[in-house]
């Protein structure tokens, strides 16, 4: 007898988080059959009300449906005061069905004053929005400059409104779409999004990089630097933020553009670095999930910084030598593994880097052990300054892993490390 066949495949929303926001209008109703559709299709979904919106469905209606509380409360301690932005991380697209009048123009000034409009300004994925109101509200001029606004940014997909009767009776263009469009326009959003987007295997984490050199300062004009041009750090913060994760990125002096969607901290000097790293690390290490050392940290600093600009010295007088006195700076990274170590923790993951001139990988594995860290991506001075690929080896506890590639490849495969390690 042949064996029975048995589909397989995974519903199309498998995995996927929605975040289905609901703003005050009849058409609220719709959006429990919308509800249905994601759960059907293997969507987690994460119900969202505007106030006005729980006057026309009850909250129960779609909390008992999605199996999860409704949220509504910009303010609810449970997150912080940072609801809006635990849920962008959560959600793999927003959907904001119905949409009034009233939110088409908030969304379009990027008013921030309730939870559906500050998630709309947060979310990182796609957001589709379902307008629906009577039809004199969205031929109105206000309204229609609004969508035109909307259209031109590009940030969200409009789906309807269509020509049908509304509330009161009237016919006309505002109906709200379907569920069953909506549902079709959402799952097309995102299979167009996956094909050709990164993984989102760091959403929820934070990743903290530093890149480029400092700079140690010996008067009001003179400096100590090096050649580190950041772009190795700034590849690597640009591939966690695409990867998902919220990402704090820790510059010295560089001449690039921040990357979308990173916190950006600039800095001059190793003990500014160190303050900057101390903020966002916290006290017991507890503030990052891992942490990428891709600056080029000066090593010494000026034993003393001269507030006015130093002359030389008048010709014929004696000094045609000069020394300059230095004092160590802290080595950050050791101290950060130093501590991690007496804390007995696993976190924040720590990568290191090691620029050689010879015996890259020796001397790779001995700031692995030395700074206590779990990996280090060592390279030769030979490549690597200023350019866009970059030939490393990225070296672990558990081997030696060499690598030519682009700085944003390279990046990718220490961010692949760092990923498995969070998982
Ligand atoms: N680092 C640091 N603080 C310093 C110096 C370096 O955190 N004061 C970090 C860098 O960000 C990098 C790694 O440590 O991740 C580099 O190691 P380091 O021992 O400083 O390399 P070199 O300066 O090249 O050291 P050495 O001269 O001993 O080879």
């Amino acid at each position: 007898m042949a064996p029975m066949s048995r589909t397989s495949e995974a519903p199309p929303l498998a995995g996927r988080t929605i975040a289905l926001c609901l703003t005050g209008g009849i058409a609220a109703y719709k959006s429990v059959l919308l509800a249905r559709l994601l759960l059907q299709a293997g969507a987690t979904v994460q119900p969202v009300m505007t106030a006005s919106a729980s006057r026309f469905v009850g909250k129960v209606t779609l909390s008992g449906l999605c199996a999860r509380p409704v949220l509504d409360d910009m303010w609810d301690p449970k997150f912080g005061g940072e609801a809006h932005v635990s849920l962008a991380d959560e959600a793999d697209l927003v959907v904001i069905a119905p949409t009034t009048a009233d939110m088409l123009a908030r969304l379009a000034q990027g008013r921030a004053d309730d939870l559906v409009a500050a998630l709309a300004l947060v979310a990182r994925g796609p957001i589709v929005v379902a307008p629906a109101m009577h039809p004199r509200m969205w031929a109105h001029p206000s309204t229609q400059r609004n969508v035109a606004t909307l259209r031109a940014d590009g940030r969200l997909r409009l789906v309807g409104p269509v020509v049908g009767p509304v509330a009161n009776g009237d016919v006309g263009l505002g109906r709200m779409c379907e569920p069953e469009e909506i549902f079709a326009a959402i799952v097309e959003t995102l299979t167009l999004e996956t094909q050709g987007a990164p993984r989102r295997d760091l959403a929820g984490r934070h990743v903290v990089v530093t890149a480029g050199p400092t700079v140690e300062d010996l008067d009001p004009v003179r400096f100590l630097g090096n050649r580190s041009t950041g772009k190795m750090g700034f590849a690597v913060a640009e591939a966690a933020a695409a990867r998902g994760a919220r990402v704090s990125l820790v510059a010295g002096p560089v001449a690039l553009s921040t990357p979308r969607d990173v916190a950006r901290i600039d800095v001059r000097s190793a003990l500014e670095m160190q303050r900057a790293l101390d903020d966002v690390l916290g006290p017991a290490l507890e503030g990052a999930d891992a942490l990428v050392m891709a600056a080029a940290v000066a090593d010494y600093r000026p034993a003393a910084f001269q507030a006015e600009k130093a002359k030389k010295p008048r010709e014929g007088q004696a000094g045609d030598a000069l020394t300059i006195e230095l004092v160590q700076n802290p080595d950050l990274l050791a101290a950060i593994g130093a501590r991690r170590a007496q804390a007995q923790r696993a976190r924040p993951v720590l990568v290191g880097f090691a620029v050689e001139t010879r015996d890259l990988v020796a001397y790779a594995r001995k700031k692995l052990h030395d700074k206590r860290v779990d990996l280090v991506v060592g390279n030769l001075a030979a490549h690597g300054f200023g350019g866009d690929d970059d030939e490393v080896v990225i070296v672990g506890a558990d081997g030696a892993e060499p690598l030519r590639a682009s700085k944003r490849a390279i990046a990718d495969a220490i961010l692949d490390r760092i990923a498995s390690r969070l998982a």
